[in-house]
């Protein structure tokens, strides 16, 4: 779940390196290190933030034109300097960066030590370096022993490696963890996703599994694991280096939210594809959606609208739990996967369990993911690069993706897909209740808990809001089905226990209402989230409201916004950085 970026330049490469990896800190911020390589191997790593490493080591301060970094998210061996990326071998004449898991690293690190070699990490990285090593002592040359290492590999990984015996020169490998190629007339790069090069070059080769890369200054060589060379294409990113800045907030999270009103019009604007690719759908009978965290909630949400509104037989599975299911799947059933990402390493095993029955469908954001080259349709969401950990406009962006696939799956339902443009004019005025929220969230500083509760297509919106909060804040949040609460955790319930009540206009509204008033007259206190003409909301004190337009079927695009931004100043006033929450990392590349 790491990053990596790598580079050969006309110059030296560790100010290139730093800035890079600092735009991939959201992959991992266990630690960070660096290597370049002149006559010898020059190495910089420490743990904590990049910022904090960088002012005790000063990262950038390193000579040569050939170099690797890395963030962590430690999977094998505590976040420790120790621990932190590069591995060097034991002469120190090569240094290499991984994202990913080496499964069969304990076999071998036995094999090598048996052999003399000394290790100096708890990682399971570090057998690769040893591996290289081993096989450049028989008179390989770096690429072969590269080469000669992958094939003894089982597990994910994306690979950058460099050697004194060849200094102006990178060897990259990619095996299911994601790896892209940029090119530039300064030079040549290797990073784990677009966002980290975006400074430097437009230009990108997207790699598969299985590749092995070769980079110098002013040439790219991409072939499979047995050398044959392979032609691939170099392709135009179209995000800006700006998009990926923090433009004036002072956290991503915060940018992100804000966009939000944009982003919805970008993602509407993938109607007409949404419409083409609907009508290239084979015959099914059954929809399957599969994702994790916040793409799961979205799903949900998709669940709700195709069951109540197309009545489809629909299930949503959660991707790691995917394969106690695959036995259901068959010629007849569409399998959606939603993914920001497209390289979460759960849904991307489930996607390849899916193919082998049933016709699949991506809807994912970053152009290029390893999804994309999965799955038989793909639909882009449009919300631009997402920096902050917490999923945010990009859960907007594929709530309008699934809003509009289900309108063509009902036969154009033109009367949701215009009350999806009134929602684009009415998110803007969302963003107006801020500082609202920022005073409401002032009271919930040193609660341990939260409840968050709603019905029909706004019980995923109370599990988003609730995923949102713990991400964040450190605070148990908990969504419940409103319905549901009564079963059970209205035991819990008493006047230190705040309680989100998601009540739109709607059908379900008063069945939701009488469960708040079952709160209420248990001494819960409980934050109101209904229109602004319903007269029992009007009298709460604790409300936030909205434009009665907006119903329950389309609560779970606007409602959500507040939400976000309650657990965002819950974050900020508990003193911690919303972008960056602990143990958890953006991308989740490993199982
Ligand atoms: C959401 O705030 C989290 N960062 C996380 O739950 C995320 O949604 C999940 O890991 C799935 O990621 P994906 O959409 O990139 O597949
Ligand atoms: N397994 C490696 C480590 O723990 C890489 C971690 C990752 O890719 O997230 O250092």
């Amino acid at each position: 779940m790491c990053g990596i970026v790598g580079c050969v330049l006309d110059k030296k490469v560790a100010p290139t390196l730093l800035e890079s990896i600092k735009t991939l800190e959201y992959r991992g911020y266990d630690s960070v290190g660096l290597s370049t390589v002149t006559d010898k191997i020059n190495i910089k790593k420490g743990k904590g933030k990049i910022h904090e490493v960088d002012e005790k080591l000063d990262l950038a301060d390193l000579d040569g034109n050939t170099g690797i970094a890395h963030v962590r998210w430690a999977t094998h061996g505590n976040p420790t300097t120790k621990n932190a990326h590069p591995h060097n071998d034991c002469k120190n004449e090569i240094s290499i960066v991984h994202n990913g898991i080496i499964g069969n690293y304990k076999d071998l690190k036995q094999d090598l030590i048996n052999e003399g070699h000394v290790f100096k990490s708890d990682t399971d990285t570090e057998v690769i370096s040893h591996l290289i090593e081993k096989y450049m002592a028989k008179n390989e040359n770096l690429l072969e022993a590269v080469q000669k290492t992958v094939k003894e590999l089982k597990g994910s990984y994306a690979l950058a490696v460099i050697s004194t015996k060849e200094p102006d020169k990178i060897i990259g490998a990619r095996n299911e963890s994601p790896l892209i190629v940029g090119v530039s007339e300064h030079g040549n790069y290797l990073a784990s996703d677009a966002t980290a090069i975006l400074k430097e070059t437009k230009k990108v080769i997207y790699l598969d599994n299985k590749e092995l890369i070769e980079l110098t200054k002013d040439n790219v060589k991409i072939m499979d694991y047995d050398l044959n060379p392979l032609e691939k294409k170099i392709e135009t990113i179209t995000w800006t280096a700006e998009m990926a800045e923090k433009g004036g907030y002072d956290h991503f999270m915060l940018k992100e939210i804000h966009e939000e009103p944009m982003v919805i019009k970008e993602s509407l604007s993938e109607e007409s594809k949404i419409k083409s690719i609907v009508r290239k759908f084979k015959n099914f009978n059954r929809i399957c959606f599969v994702a994790c965290g916040t793409s799961y909630h979205a799903s949900l949400v998709g669940e709700y609208l195709i069951e109540s509104l197309i009545g489809k037989p629909t299930d949503v599975i959660l991707a790691s739990e995917f394969d106690y299911f695959k036995k259901t799947l068959d010629d007849h059933t569409l399998v959606i996967f939603i993914t920001q990402s497209g390289e979460t390493a759960d849904t991307l095993e489930a996607i390849k369990i899916a193919n082998e029955k049933s016709e699949t469908l991506a809807i994912v954001n970053v152009v290029g993911s390893s999804i994309t080259r999965e799955a038989d349709h793909v639909i882009y969401t449009r919300a631009g690069p997402e920096i902050g950990v917490a999923a945010t406009k990009t859960y907007l962006s594929q709530l309008i993706c699934i809003y509009l696939l289900v309108a063509y799956l009902s036969d154009e339902n033109e009367e949701l897909l215009n009350k999806l443009y009134e929602i684009s004019e009415l998110s803007e005025q969302l963003l107006s209740k801020e500082e609202q929220i920022r005073e409401i969230a002032k009271n919930y500083t040193d609660v341990n808990d939260f409840f968050y509760i709603g019905r029909g297509f706004n019980y995923p919106t109370a599990l988003e809001g609730a995923l949102k909060l713990k991400e964040i804040t450190y605070i148990h949040g908990e969504g419940y089905a409103a319905g549901e609460l009564k079963h059970g955790p209205l035991a819990l319930i008493d006047e230190n226990i705040p309680v989100v009540g998601i009540v739109p206009p709607g059908p379900s509204r008063n069945d939701t209402y009488t469960n708040l008033k079952e709160i209420e007259s248990r001494g819960g206190d409980i934050i109101y989230l209904g229109a602004n003409n319903d007269p029992s909301i009007l009298e709460k004190e604790n409300k936030l409201l909205f434009d009665p337009r907006i119903d329950e079927t389309l609560a779970p695009l606007l409602y959500i916004i507040d939400l976000q931004l309650l657990a965002y100043y819950i974050s900020i006033e508990r003193g911690i950085d919303p972008d960056k929450p602990k143990n958890l990392a953006k991308s989740v590349t490993v199982k």
